[in-house]
């Protein structure tokens, strides 16, 4: 990330803050410091520590042998303070907080409790709240670099999804977890950077589950079959599912219900545009699915929104009245699921623009 960008989100940041509020959002290791800062590592068990203050430069408390990365993710931090192994933490931890000496505290949501419970030890007197105030607003609309990194994430799913499709009757006999880690293999030679969340393949009655763990059974001719994956690009991830037969005659049910899947999918996309709620598009598709006759059987969310995480704002469901903007990115996925039998789901992601949407999959949507 070019640093002017990081340090004009830390900006953004404080400006949501109130400069005279003195609050403080702190946020660890995860997709608010690469969002912040560009900088990501998987979070461990060491005090890693990023204070924005309101009205005042932001301090890294950082362990001594991430300080290297660090310090080269994010070269106009200046005030990084690092900590060994042999000092341990708490004496820079306290001397940090002593010196901003805030009123409010707004944590990392998904910050570890050993950190937390810490800041809270520091600071008894302090009111908490979750750095998700402050930062869902900057996070939910993305700017023309996410939206390249996402585009060229969906592209690399697209190229996996087509080599997988293109198996055809050479993937009869394999099982879900060889089919999973062929994908995976695809997604690499596409451009990918490992996988953004676990592969799924839900073959046959395992399609019925949408969130079903890969397994030992094998793929049939004439069965459908839910493939749900992601792979990142540039820290961005894709997030696509398709449901295939590779071989065979599908049954007529299979045809009916994949064909009110892709007719809700459609219905949902084309009724995204500006100013229109995130409810309005899970009603639009989930009309469609209702009136089949198979409402009972669309049992989640039309979709959720992707940005650095995977799941983030806007979640597109029933309640959600918040409006859509330019530049907000997210799922389109309605399924049905007949437990015991079989399930359909088909997503993609879509990009608001100006006029209405764009989606970053455009692989075949058929069985
Ligand atoms: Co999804």
């Amino acid at each position: 990330m070019e640093s002017s960008n990081a340090s004009r989100r830390v900006q953004a940041l404080q400006a949501q803050l109130e400069p005279d509020s003195n609050t403080v959002c702190i946020t660890f290791p995860g997709r608010n410091l690469q969002y912040l800062t560009g900088f990501y590592e998987a979070p461990s068990e060491r005090h890693f520590l990023f204070f924005v203050p309101a009205g005042s430069a932001p301090i890294a408390l950082v362990p001594e042998l991430s300080a290297a990365d660090f310090e080269s993710a994010a070269p106009w931090v200046d005030d990084v303070r690092t900590w060994t192994d042999e000092a341990g933490p708490q004496d820079a931890l306290s001397a940090v907080l002593e010196e901003i000496d805030p009123d409010r505290i707004l944590l990392d949501d998904t910050m570890w409790a050993r950190f937390t419970q810490d800041i809270r030890t520091h600071c008894p007197a302090a009111t908490y709240g979750l750095a998700s105030e402050v930062l869902t607003a900057l996070r939910i609309r993305k700017d023309d670099t996410e939206i390249a990194a996402l585009e060229r994430a969906g592209a690399a799913a697209d190229t996996a999804m087509n080599a997988i499709r293109s198996l055809g009757s050479d993937a009869i006999g394999m099982t879900e977890i060889e089919l999973a880690r062929r994908i995976e293999t695809e997604l690499v030679e596409a451009g990918g950077t490992g996988t953004a969340f676990e592969t799924i393949v839900g073959s046959g009655p395992n399609g019925a589950r949408p969130h079903h763990t890969s397994g030992d059974r094998t793929i049939r001719a004439g069965e459908p079959v839910v493939l749900d994956f992601g792979t990142r690009v540039d820290g961005y991830p894709s997030d696509q599912t398709r449901t295939i037969i590779f071989d065979g005659d599908p049954t007529d049910r299979v045809r009916e219900v994949h064909d009110v899947v892709r007719e809700a999918q459609a219905a949902a996309i084309d009724a995204i545009e500006p100013g229109v709620t995130a409810a309005s598009i899970d009603r639009a598709g989930r009309e469609v699915i209702e009136a089949a006759g198979y409402g009972d059987r669309f049992i989640h969310r039309t979709g959720h929104g992707v940005g650095l995480d995977v799941h983030e704002a806007p979640d597109i469901v029933a309640g959600n009245e918040r409006k859509l903007e330019p530049g907000m990115v997210f799922s389109v996925e309605p399924g049905i699921y007949l437990p015991d039998d079989f399930g359909v789901r088909i997503e993609d992601l879509v990009v608001v623009t100006d006029g209405g949407a764009m989606r970053l999959n455009r692989t075949d949507r058929g069985l």
